[in-house]
């Protein structure tokens, strides 16, 4: 497949390289315009963005693998990023980890058949306090998992909807002990 941005993201590329002394601080929302176009930033793509940009290939590589958050191959199109570091751990990370692995009859890494989830065993997201905790596609947090909560996110992506917004309240001050 031949990757070619739109002109529509080659504008919005020149008007980034406007915001910048030099180009290099470009190469991050360019990969992300680039996520947003092909889903991920694959070695091609990586490509594309350094000749947009007239980078070193290497410099692109270089970002774009530092962060996980950069997909570089093809992935499901939602993508189910499972915490599992110390606080999600104790709150029972793995627990939900493994019963996403049953529902969705595929191993941590792994993409459904029908292409629709990827699951990913992730560090922390710094939602410690509401683990466990999943984060989707690089969007929404889905916090205080449980497996009845997992069920209605899957349907709920399942039917192209969102998941809903949770607003969780801070510690007020009148409970917490001098
Ligand atoms: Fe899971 Fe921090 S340990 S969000």
């Amino acid at each position: 497949m031949a990757y070619e941005f739109t002109k529509d993201d080659l504008e919005a590329i020149e008007q980034l390289k406007t915001k910048f002394p030099e180009v290099k601080p470009v190469t991050l929302p360019a990969l992300w315009i680039a996520q947003k176009r092909f889903g991920h930033v694959n070695p091609e793509v990586q490509k594309l963005v350094a000749d947009t940009l007239d980078l070193p290939q290497a410099h692109v590589h270089g970002v774009a693998s530092f962060y996980t958050q950069y997909y570089k191959e093809e992935k499901g199109k939602h993508v189910l990023d499972v915490c599992t570091c110390l606080s999600c751990q104790i709150c029972g990370g793995y627990d939900i980890l493994h019963y996403l692995e049953e529902k969705l009859d595929i191993k941590v890494g792994e993409t459904t058949e029908d292409g629709m989830f990827t699951l990913n065993e992730v560090e922390c997201l710094g939602a410690c306090g509401y683990a466990p905790m999943l984060q989707v596609t690089n969007d929404k947090y889905v916090n205080h998992l449980t497996p009845e909560k997992v069920d209605t996110l899957i349907e709920t992506l399942k039917k192209g909807e969102k998941p809903k917004y949770e607003q969780i309240g801070m510690p007020r001050r009148k409970n917490i002990k001098k």
